[in-house]
């Protein structure tokens, strides 16, 4: 790890010094500043789209200071970044998404970035959705980097062929598909029981079952009827029933592992953010030639998404000139093509070319530019509810999963509960 960052500090260092990420026309960058990056992206590809911001940085005068926190959908990096504010020592820039963004803005920590995206004309550039994920009160407090798309199905290619098999669209056909590599010795689906991999499927799951009112309903209002609906039964069953295509449904795997079984023909399919696209493709895997790329099943028109931002800390205000500017640039056309094409994800910008895209993100940029009512939240990534809510529902949904002993009755009872005293937390008490 640290000699990874030292090896990356070093080679962001040696750009500036080569020349090589200078701006055009040798003109002198506008600033010289070094920021700390505080982020949770330490897969070889996420490595590499951070090796693409970092070089952006670097062309506008900014060393890019690394700072990678193991653990997937950033629970670990959520932990280091509470610690470190704490103890009066806040990166510069921190990735920090969906709802947490308000959490922190709220504190008055976010540099408010209003002049730089005012300037650039964020307002009309970005899709409404993501405009509104990166204001709080009216500030704009997040630069915006890319649009992942958490139901996707990914299929390996040979042995689909092998069985001559399609991707499957609806649950129906899903299940017999899945049952005809069971009967083959063929595990069906790559999956960790990770506790946000499993809740990642679970929610796909509930997207399945009842569409995008239903998940947010669910997810974001929490509503009573929601819960009472026999449609959070069913995905409920539906996740117990999945167990049976998975080798091994206990182990706990990094998301990065469950790729690979994918991509070996380990296993036939994988419910996983298109981020797995990234990492299939850094493997040397052709999207559609050695792997497709699919809506989660009954999920095909909707977009289940996730939104990756930078914000900054506005601490003394010393770095400002710097972190605007590495703000203005992770937003231009030529940045967002280059990192979301490392990525996975796809650009935040409406006026991104579809055409230049490999299928898998002219899928997901043209469903999620549909609009509002296709577009849904997504629960483990922060986009539907607060940090506290969305850890005690995927901790209940987590203990539900590993144990068969709890029926889906239950199960439905103890969120049910749960639901019931985030409603009480959640009230502000009068004087
Ligand atoms: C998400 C994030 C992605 C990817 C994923 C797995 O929260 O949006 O960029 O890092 O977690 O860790």
């Amino acid at each position: 790890m640290l000699l990874d960052s030292v090896v990356r500090r070093m080679s962001v260092s040696l750009l500036l010094l080569s020349g090589a990420a200078g701006p055009a026309c040798g003109a002198p960058p506008a600033t010289t500043d070094a920021l700390q990056v505080l982020h949770w992206w330490t897969s070889v590809s996420e490595r590499r789209a951070v090796d693409v911001l970092a070089h952006q940085a670097a062309a506008a005068g900014i060393e890019w200071k690394d700072g990678a926190i193991p653990g997937g959908a950033g629970l670990g990096a959520g932990k280091v970044l509470r610690s470190r504010v704490l103890a009066g020592d806040a990166p510069e820039v921190t990735q920090i998404i969906g709802l947490s963004i308000g959490e922190w803005a709220e504190l008055g920590l976010l540099l408010e970035i209003d002049d730089v995206a005012a300037a650039a004309n964020w307002s009309r550039s970005l899709f409404p959705t993501v405009d509104k994920l990166i204001r709080y009160r009216d500030h704009v407090v997040a630069a915006p980097l890319g649009i992942h798309r958490v139901n996707t199905l990914f299929y390996n290619r040979r042995l689909f062929d092998r069985f001559k098999l399609q991707a499957p669209r609806s649950w129906a056909e899903f299940e017999r598909t899945a049952e005809v590599f069971r009967n083959a010795g063929v595990a069906a689906l790559a999956q960790s029981s990770e506790p946000w991999q499993v809740a990642a499927l679970f929610e796909n799951l509930v997207l399945a079952t009842g569409g995008p009112a239903f998940h947010r309903a669910l997810f974001v209002e929490r509503s009573a009827a929601a819960i009472g609906d026999p449609r959070l039964l069913t995905a409920l069953q539906r996740l117990r029933r999945v167990k049976r295509w998975i080798a091994a449904p206990a182990d706990e795997r990094p998301w990065p592992a469950v790729v690979t079984q994918l991509a070996q023909g380990d296993a036939a399919m994988l419910v996983m953010g298109d981020w797995a696209k990234g990492e299939l493709n850094a493997a040397g895997h052709v999207t559609e030639r050695d792997f497709g790329c699919a809506a989660m099943p009954d999920t095909g028109p909707y977009h289940l998404y996730s939104v990756d931002t930078l914000s900054m800390f506005a601490k003394d205000y010393a770095h400002r000139p710097a972190q605007e500017a590495l703000a203005r640039r992770v937003m231009t056309p030529a940045a967002q093509s280059e990192y979301n094409a490392v990525k996975g994800s796809v650009s935040v910008r409406r006026d991104a070319d579809p055409a230049r895209m490999d299928a898998c993100a002219r899928a997901s940029w043209t469903t999620f530019a549909a609009g509002d009512a296709v577009q849904v939240p997504s629960l483990v990534h922060r986009m539907a509810t607060d940090e506290a809510s969305k850890d005690a529902i995927v901790a209940e949904v987590h203990r539900y999963y590993i144990d068969d002993a709890v029926t889906p009755e239950a199960a439905r009872e103890r969120l049910a509960a749960l639901f019931r005293a985030l409603r009480v937390s959640a009230t502000p008490v009068h004087h």
